[in-house]
């Protein structure tokens, strides 16, 4: 363990890992035929196998239950999240229905499926999703690009990239590792260095998108994309900057990411709300008070990892704050009871929605993440 936690806390989180434990076990079976999204007014999983098997977040299913599998043991969790992975094989094959999310989509299924059990066929699948996400880079600008074309004008948003891109990128770390080929590692490290140079602020807030001259590289604006407004905070993108710099930090060990990673947390501890549940921007206006839970799920993730690598009296700074978001969602989001398919209720996916708050697959999946690893397993899917 990288740190010791109080009796309280160590014995909160043995709890909490428990019902997580009990409530998937049953979860898994009756949604094993499903790629889960969002949960239906009823509260039971949508699925997006048949309808949307190109949606970004149809790896965060499969990674619940490599975390369960890894976890217990226990066999039927990875035939359940191999499910996941045959059904993206179809995306594969389109290949024009695929961007810059293939990380997201592919680290949580196959890469996990190779990572836990060796399988050659997931490393196969794993490799033709990395260099998918190569094949996006921008010399030029050196950067990643984010989705396919949205607009008619002729460079439309051919220069663009987003801060949650440097979630994507550890896809291309893990394919350098496996390949023993740099140019993937090289291409993440470019895209993370001019992440950094473009998207994080002096005051350690950051900006969802970034429009390059995709001929020139030249920065052109920023964009404020599912948060409030340009020149806003967007708290998923605080925590998608967050998290991925200090990934980026562990796979290369270049200390400006670390160093980013915490300007980030920085900002982002000393604007958490008083109850602790984090709202959709930070910046947005203070009615409607429009929430964001996996906003936190996603920040205490990162701050563990920053947590892991900072010398011992930086530690409790870091723990602590994961510890608070967590709790929140504890007290103000999560269900563990039998009557519903989810487990952390009120996420939302941009500002500007007609919906907010409601159980979103990703809250869960980063929840879980936090829980286990607070609790003292060591598994790192990224
Ligand atoms: N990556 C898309 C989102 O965070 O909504």
């Amino acid at each position: 363990m990288d740190w010791e936690l109080n009796k309280k806390d160590k014995a909160w989180l043995a709890e909490t890992a428990d019902k997580l434990k009990a409530k998937l076990a049953w979860v898994s079976e009756k949604s094993k035929e499903k790629i889960p999204f969002i949960a239906t007014e009823n509260g039971e999983h949508d699925n997006m196998a048949n309808s949307n098997p190109d949606w970004w977040t149809n790896g965060f299913w499969a990674g619940m239950l490599w975390l369960m599998y890894h976890e217990t043991g226990e066999e039927r969790y990875a035939e359940i999240a191999r499910f996941s992975e045959k059904i993206l094989d179809g995306c594969l094959e389109q290949y024009l229905v695929l961007h810059h999310d293939v990380g997201f989509m592919w680290l949580h299924t196959s890469v996990a499926d190779y990572r836990l059990t060796g399988r050659e066929e997931a490393k196969r699948r794993g490799l033709h999703a990395a260099n998918i996400l190569a094949g996006r880079f921008n010399p030029a600008g050196r950067f990643i690009r984010a989705w396919n074309d949205r607009f008619e004008e002729e460079n439309g948003n051919k220069g663009w990239a987003i801060i949650d891109c440097m979630m994507n990128i550890p896809l291309l770390y893990w394919a350098s590792d496996v390949t023993h080929d740099p140019h993937f590692r090289q291409i993440a490290m470019l895209h993370a260095d001019t992440a950094m140079a473009n998207f994080i602020r002096p005051d350690g807030s950051v900006c969802h998108i970034v429009e390059f001259d995709p001929y020139t590289g030249a920065f052109v604006k920023s964009y404020g994309g599912q948060g409030y407004a340009e020149g806003s905070s967007w708290t998923r993108g605080q925590s998608w900057a967050l998290y991925g710099f200090a990934l980026s930090y562990l796979h290369t060990g270049k200390q400006e990411y670390l160093d980013t990673a915490k300007k980030v947390a920085h900002y982002f501890i000393a604007n958490i709300p008083e109850d602790g549940l984090v709202p959709v921007d930070f910046r947005q206006p203070k009615e409607p008070d429009y929430r964001d839970s996996t906003a936190n799920a996603i920040a205490a993730c990162g701050l563990i990892e920053i947590a892991r690598h900072v010398p011992e009296y930086e530690k409790d700074m870091y723990l602590n704050a994961a510890l608070r978001l967590l709790k929140a969602l504890d007290t103000l989001c999560c269900r563990y009871d039998e009557g519903c398919d989810y487990i952390v209720g009120r996420g939302t996916g941009a500002y500007h929605d007609a919906a907010h708050e409601y159980p979103i697959i990703y809250g869960d999946y980063f929840y879980l993440e936090a829980i286990f690893k607070l609790n003292g397993s060591h598994i790192l899917l990224w």
